[in-house]
Formats: C-alpha cells, structure tokens, sequence
C-alpha cells in the first residue's frame, strides 16, 4: 500500500519524505488556509523536492471553471493531481481532465456508489473519508470494503486512496481492507513505527550491548 502525506506544510512534508517510505502528497483547501501560503506556490515547491502524486485542489463548483482551474494547476509541474470534489460537476470534470491525461483525485467521497461514478469518469484516485464517517456514529472503513469489491468486480482500475485517517488502527484496517494508498496526517506516520516494547527492548539490547565493551565500526 502507498503512503501519502496529508499536509501543506513544507519543513513536516520534507521530513516524512526524508525516510523513503513516501509516495505521494495531498492538499485541500483547508490544509493550504492553515499553512498561511500561497496555493500555487506552495504547491510549485512541493513539486521542486518530490516527484510522487502531488494533489492540488480545485475551489469551483462549476464543471467548466473546475476544467480551468484543473488545467492551470496541472501546469505547474508533471506531477500535480488534479483533486476535485465528487459532485455532479466534479465527475463532469473529472472525465474530461483525464481525456485531456491529466491525474486526477475524485475527493470528498462517502459512499460506494459515489465511488462508482469516480470510476467510470476515469478517476485516477477516489478518496473515500474514513474519519469523518467514524465521527457521524458510522463505520468510515466499510467503505474500502465495499469499494473494493466493486472495484475488483467491474475491473475498474481507480486506486482507492483511504483519506481522513486520524490513527494507526486506520491505517492497519485500510490495508487489510485493500486500499491502494491511505493519506495520513504527519502524526499519524510518525506513530506508525512506535511501540513501546521497540522502545523498551531497544533499551536492553543497548545496555547489555554497552557491557560487552565491543564496537561495530
Ligand atoms: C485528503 O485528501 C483529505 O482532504 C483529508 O484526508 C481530510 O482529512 P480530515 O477529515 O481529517 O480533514
């Protein structure tokens, strides 16, 4: 499974990249409000440090401004997706920027027959939200399951991008279930490889490593 990072801030992204186990980054409107930056250029800079799927959100809502809008980012760099809201206009969209072969991530998805659509518009990514499922009482992860199915039933070749994950346990379930990529908060990465036995039996291999006054290098 891909690991994407969900975030607009730069120093956070260039650290996560860092470890090698990154393929890709995604944005929304409210991520770039909070980084206090320019859109286009903050995007511009993700895409000068990494070549992964970079997703850069649409903010029409019509289909013909979200085409103008999709082309305008997609110029910034190779590598941008265009991320664009699964609306009526937004599938419209969708279809036509793929047909033009430009990446396109179908966002803001809360159910399988959404996803559906996204599919046959020709989305390069869906993105269902877990999290914001889990907190409306229901079960966000369900979603990937039935998606999957569906998917691997016609044959669709949209890869299932699980967003709005706010734990570990998202990420482990996301997996099991079959999502291709899973866009996590910083946090979140960085709490992947913790645990505190690591931690505790790290602490006892180092001290009894220290008691044999040996040396590796
Ligand atoms: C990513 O593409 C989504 O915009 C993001 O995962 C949403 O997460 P949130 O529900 O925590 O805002």
């Amino acid at each position: 499974m891909q690991i994407f990072l969900d975030t607009a801030d730069v120093a956070l992204l260039k650290a996560g990249i860092a470890t090698g186990l990154i393929d890709g980054v995604t944005t929304n409107p409210s991520l770039i409000a909070k980084s206090g930056r320019d859109f286009k250029a903050v995007i511009a800079e993700i895409c000068g440090f990494f070549d992964g799927s970079v997703s850069a959100e649409v903010a029409a809502v019509d289909a013909p401004t979200m085409i103008a809008e999709g082309r305008e980012l997609a110029k910034i760099a190779p590598n941008v997706t265009v991320k664009i809201p699964l609306t009526r206009d937004g599938l419209i969209a969708t279809k036509i920027l793929v047909d033009e072969g430009k990446a396109v991530n179908v966002t803001l998805c809360f159910s399988a027959v959404q996803a559906l659509l996204a599919a046959k518009a020709g989305a390069t990514y869906i993105s269902p939200f877990i999290g914001r499922l889990d907190d409306m009482g229901m079960r966000g992860m369900e979603l990937i399951e039935e998606i999957r199915a569906i998917y691997d039933i016609h044959d669709f070749g949209t890869k299932i991008l699980a967003a709005s994950i706010r734990t570990p346990d998202h990420v482990r379930d996301a997996a099991i279930a079959g999502a291709d990529c899973a866009t996590l908060p910083v946090s979140v990465f960085e709490a992947l490889y913790k645990h505190p036995l690591t931690e505790k039996g790290l602490e006892q291999f180092l001290k009894d490593w220290a008691g044999t006054g040996q040396s590796i290098l």
